[in-house]
C-alpha cells in the first residue's frame, strides 16, 4: 500500500486525458473457455524482440488465466465495435455469444471486424501494485489500413480524425 492518497475518480479522469485505442484481449481457460477483456493499457515495448504489453486489474475474472498462460491475442478494436468493447468490458456469462472469431496461437479467440491483431506468447509478467503487467512477444500480426481505430479519451469512446494542419 502507498501513503498517497488521491481521490480515484480524479486521479482516472486525470489519467484520461492520454488518449489510447481501445483492445480485447483473448485467450482461453483451462478448460478451453474463450475469455477476453477490453483493455486500453496496450503499448507497443521493444522492436527486437517484438513485445508490446497490457495490464490488467487482479480483481478482474480473467486476471490469473492471463498471468499464467502461455499465449493471448490483441485484438485492436474499429469504430464500429463500441458494442462489443462494451461487451467485454462487463462481467457477463458468455462474452462470446454471436461474436464472430477465429482461433490465434493457443486457440486465442481472433475477433473479426479488428483493425489488427497481435498473436502474443506470454514473455514476463510484473507486478504492478493492483494490476499484473503482462508483457508478449509477438509471433504473428494483421492489419487491415482500410479501417479506423475506436479511441477512449476523457473517460469517452472518441473516433479519429486527421488533424487540420496536417
Ligand atoms: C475503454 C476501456 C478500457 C479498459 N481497460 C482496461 C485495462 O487496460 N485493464 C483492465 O484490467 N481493465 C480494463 N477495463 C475494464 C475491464 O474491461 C473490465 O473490468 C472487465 O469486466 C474485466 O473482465 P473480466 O472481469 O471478465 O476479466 C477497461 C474498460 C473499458 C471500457
Amino acid at each position: 500500500m502507498s501513503d498517497i492518497e488521491f481521490d480515484p475518480k480524479d486521479f482516472r479522469f486525470a489519467l484520461g486525458q492520454f488518449p489510447t485505442g481501445v483492445t480485447i484481449v483473448t485467450t482461453r481457460t483451462k478448460d478451453g473457455e474463450p475469455i477476453g477483456v477490453t483493455a486500453s493499457s496496450f503499448n507497443t515495448v521493444s522492436m527486437d524482440p517484438p513485445l508490446i504489453l497490457w495490464s490488467v486489474d487482479k480483481k478482474a475474472f480473467s486476471a490469473e488465466t492471463f498471468s499464467e498462460n502461455e499465449y493471448f491475442v490483441v485484438n485492436v478494436l474499429a469504430d464500429s465495435q463500441v458494442a462489443t468493447s462494451n461487451r467485454f468490458a462487463s462481467r457477463g456469462e458468455d462474452k462470446f455469444k454471436n461474436i464472430a472469431y477465429e482461433n490465434g496461437l493457443g486457440d486465442s479467440p481472433v475477433i473479426e471486424g479488428s483493425i489488427a491483431h497481435f498473436e502474443c506468447k506470454n514473455w514476463s509478467v510484473y507486478e504492478g501494485g493492483d494490476h499484473f503487467i503482462i508483457v508478449g512477444e509477438v509471433q504473428k500480426y494483421q492489419y487491415n489500413k482500410n479501417q479506423s481505430p475506436l479511441l477512449f479519451s476523457q473517460g469517452k469512446y472518441a473516433v479519429s480524425s486527421a488533424h487540420p494542419d496536417c
